[in-house]
């Protein structure tokens, strides 16, 4: 059984994250800002009102979890605002860039004195943060955020190799949560999430700053 940490844990991906998890006997600590009745029905262990843009958010979540041992810490939470070059809104730049880049890098910095050897860090990235796979254009700030977050994944992965903590930069696909308004064209969070904990499972310190599509293809920088 392995102890497994996961933000945006109330909804979309993130509560898929828990309830696969759950289901296969991992100890789960959910992570969100406020839990939802489906993320309290799974009965893992849930750590609420946590902000994440705020450093004293981060530091309360450390301490609340006491040095408890993360086998493996999964960096979901994100925001998407959609914009093109006509609207162009530098606070919303500004907020992508803090949820879905700079987040993910200060928590992973809090929570590595508890990753033991052979722990794995998972971010949650998005395809749209390839600059070769880039052929639609637009949106701004969520393609420089998730570009920002692939470049400190690949940092982490260099860094914290001496410590045995591998890293995966994963996609999920066109998922159907909210962050998509529920695209009919995307796929199912579950179908996602069991191709992303395979991912995660078949991750090694030898393939550890490696980009993914949850359907396990390697996706260009
Ligand atoms: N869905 C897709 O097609 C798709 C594609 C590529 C990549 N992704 C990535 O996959 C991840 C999960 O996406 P999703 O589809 O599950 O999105 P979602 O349904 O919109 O869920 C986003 C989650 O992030 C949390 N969150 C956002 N801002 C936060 C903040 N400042 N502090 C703490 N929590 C915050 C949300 O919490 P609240 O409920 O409190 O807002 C929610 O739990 C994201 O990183 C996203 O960029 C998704």
């Amino acid at each position: 059984m392995a102890t497994v940490l996961v933000t945006g844990a109330n909804r979309g991906i993130g509560l898929e994250y828990c309830r696969q998890l759950k289901a296969r006997g991992d100890q789960v600590v959910a992570v969100c800002r406020q839990a939802t009745p489906e993320l309290a029905a799974l009965g893992v262990r849930i750590e609420a009102g946590i902000e994440l843009t705020e450093e004293a958010a981060i530091a309360d979540l450390v301490g609340r979890l006491d040095g408890l041992a993360l086998d493996a810490v999964i960096l979901n939470a994100g925001v998407l605002q959609s914009m093109g070059l006509e609207d162009l809104d530098s606070e919303g730049i500004r907020r992508q860039f803090e949820v879905n880049a700079l987040a993910p890098l200060l928590l992973a910095r809090a929570l590595v004195s508890q990753m033991p050897r052979g722990s794995k860090l998972a971010l949650m990235t998005s395809r749209m943060g390839s600059i070769d796979d880039n052929s639609s254009g637009g949106s701004y700030g969520y393609r420089m955020s998730k570009v920002a977050l692939n470049i400190a994944g690949k940092s982490l992965a260099i860094d914290l190799a001496p410590r045995g903590i591998a890293v995966a930069i994963l996609h999920p696909g066109l998922v159907r949560t909210r962050m998509i308004n529920f695209n009919p064209s995307g796929i199912e969070p579950e179908q996602a999430v069991q191709g992303l904990l395979a991912r995660l499972d078949a991750l090694t310190l030898e393939t550890s700053g490696g980009f993914w599509h949850s359907n396990g293809e390697r996706l260009p920088w």
